[in-house]
């Protein structure tokens, strides 16, 4: 339904990854080459599937990743995903380059919320993002460490995808194709980026494409002891996102970070880069008895998140598992597709003889 809704573009904007898109097929397919082992009479009337995760109760094991440019996707953006994740009791995250600002999620959702922060070259602009933050009350912070410059998106390349959307003769073809998305489009509230807005225009006013947008106003010098700054000037749970290797899970232990997202960014930045699910035993058995562990994508199915949990991931997390959804009916279709998951993973620990998310264990497993 999402390819049907959105200009071509913007459809390829969430539906590509970086080079050949190799990390994007195997995120998923990852969990394929591994198969669970039920045990069976277990009594499983009563299914308890919370989690606790950087000291955030969450009422299913599955939360959303922040994802940028929401609003582009349907017109009520992340409040619209917001309002579905606060229905499924699980946490929210909202990206710098989020459309609907820090402050009117803090004042409506009650649910656990995140930010994504994008550490900019203006110092300005990232310090003042932290303190919106803290004013907002969030309850998790998540430094973004693996977008240091962009990644090579052939699609949006190809497609000349910006934000926002530029006038060009492919585009207002795309826009008269797809009239219900063009007229949602100009006769809602201006697009904007309400996190970035005082400070850059570029994304906002100047269109630009998301991998130019990395490589242009992210500050390339980002290193450990910014990451300690700025976990020390923000104060609370705090996450590394995007950690890949052992030697940086430890690190991120050592300056405080609550947490890590094991994550390649959905296969968009390092094609060949790893699976989340591929490296989430290394980095459970080095520290996850002193951080908590979130495995981020690839996840399609229920088993997908029974299969990281068994793993020792504290939780799991996904963009694109709500972002076609957004863009094919909006807060209904997000409340579709996490309830869809949520079903599965009800069904599926029944079915493993799983009555609470630790009774998972890697004796459930078997790797191929
Ligand atoms: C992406 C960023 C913005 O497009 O998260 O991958």
């Amino acid at each position: 339904m999402a390819r049907r809704r959105l200009p071509g573009p913007i459809f390829h904007y969430i539906d590509g990854a970086a080079d050949d898109e190799v990390t994007y097929r195997r995120n998923t397919e990852a969990y394929e080459r591994c198969d669970l082992l039920p045990n069976v009479l277990a009594g499983v009337e009563g299914i308890d599937m919370s989690t606790t995760v950087m000291g955030q109760k969450l009422d299913m094991p599955l939360f959303c990743s922040p994802t940028a440019l929401q609003r582009l996707f349907h017109q009520d953006g992340e409040r619209a995903v917001a309002k579905a994740a606060e229905k499924f009791g699980t946490m929210f995250g909202i990206s710098s380059l989020g459309t609907i600002s820090i402050e009117e999620i803090g004042a409506t959702i009650s649910t656990p919320k995140l930010f994504q922060l994008y550490f900019h070259k203006d110092r300005g602009l990232t310090n003042g993002m932290i303190e919106r933050c803290i004013a907002a009350k969030f309850d998790v912070l998540a430094l973004t460490v693996d977008t240091i410059t962009g990644g090579n998106r052939e699609r949006d390349l190809y497609t000349g995808f910006t934000s926002p959307p530029r006038f060009t003769i492919d585009s207002l073809v795309s826009f008269v194709t797809h009239p219900r998305w063009a007229a949602n489009y100009f006769t809602h509230k201006r697009f904007e980026l309400p996190q970035l807005k005082d400070y850059v225009k570029e994304g906002s006013n100047i269109s630009v494409s998301v991998g130019d947008y990395f490589s242009t106003m992210l500050d390339q010098s980002m290193s450990w002891q910014d990451a300690a700054d700025v976990r020390k000037k923000w104060g609370k749970q705090f996450c590394l996102k995007g950690i890949m290797s052992v030697a940086d899970a430890k690190r991120a232990v050592d300056i405080g970070a609550t947490g890590i997202m094991v994550s390649n960014h959905g296969g968009r930045q390092l094609d060949g880069s790893r699976s989340p699910f591929d490296q989430l035993a290394e980095i459970v058995d080095a520290v996850g008895d002193r951080i908590d562990v979130i495995c981020d994508g690839g996840i399609t199915r229920g088993t997908h998140v029974l299969k990281a949990l068994s793993l020792g991931a504290k939780a799991c997390s996904g963009g694109r598992l709500y972002l076609y959804a957004l863009a094919a009916a909006g807060q209904a279709g997000v409340e579709r597709a996490l309830g869809n998951l949520h079903a599965e993973i009800e069904r599926d620990m029944k079915l493993m003889g799983c009555r609470t998310v630790d009774q998972l264990s890697r004796d459930n497993l078997r790797f191929r």
